[in-house]
């Protein structure tokens, strides 16, 4: 499974990568929003770090202006992923765009059928929101096996990105059920090393270190 950050924080980013933990990032107008910068600017230093899909998404609603937005913001970089809402318009701009030659992200999904549309629009990746469904009581990570099912059945090429994570289990689910990509905070996907078992373990061998006054450099 492909992990993306999902963030405009440069120096959170630059972190991961340095792990080899970024195959991608994904931002959104709230995310921007937070960064404080602007969008074409703090885009351009993302793609300039990272090799893989960065999406950045538009902002207008209707399909022409969604067009139009998602060419400008194409220009930034080769590795940006268009990001477009999961509406009759945002649909019509993805197959536009994907027909460019453009990837194309189709944000916002929340049932199997948006998710279907989407890959017959060409979509290169659809965006199941897990954690706004979970919120409502709902069962994200059911939606992601529903798209997988779905997509296997007929070949669909569009890639599962699983998003609106909030918790490392989220993760290691989405690996389980066989998403393509997920796309985390940077805090969740710290999360994911941690262990209790882990810090105590740690812990005892230290105490047993210092009473053996092992040294090895
Ligand atoms: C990513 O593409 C989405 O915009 C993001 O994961 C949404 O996450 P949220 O529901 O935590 O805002």
């Amino acid at each position: 499974m492909k992990f993306f950050v999902d963030t405009a924080d440069i120096d959170a980013i630059r972190d991961l990568h340095a792990l080899g933990m970024v195959d991608g990032v994904t931002t959104n107008p709230s995310l921007i929003n937070k960064s404080g910068r602007d969008i074409l600017e703090v885009t351009k230093e993302i793609c300039d770090l990272v090799e893989g899909p960065v999406s950045a998404e538009v902002i207008a609603t209707e399909s022409d202006a969604m067009i139009a937005e998602g060419r400008k913001l194409a220009e930034i970089a080769e590795n940006i992923a268009v990001k477009v809402p999961l509406t009759w318009d945002g649909l019509k701009a993805c197959k536009v765009l994907s027909d460019e030659g453009r990837m194309v992200n189709v944000t916002l999904c929340f049932t199997a059928n948006q998710a279907l549309l989407a890959a017959k629009a060409g979509a290169t990746f659809i965006s199941p929101f897990i954690g706004r469904l979970d919120d409502l009581n709902m069962d994200g990570l059911e939606l992601i096996a529903d798209i997988r099912e779905i997509y296997d059945n007929y070949g669909y090429e569009t890639q599962i990105l699983a998003a609106s994570i909030r918790t490392a289990n989220h993760m290691s689910e989405c690996a389980k059920i066989g998403a393509d990509v997920a796309t985390a905070p940077p805090g969740v996907i710290h999360a994911m090393a941690n262990h209790v078992l882990t810090d105590k373990g740690l812990a005892a061998f230290l105490k047993d270190a210092e009473a053996a006054g092992i040294k090895i450099v």
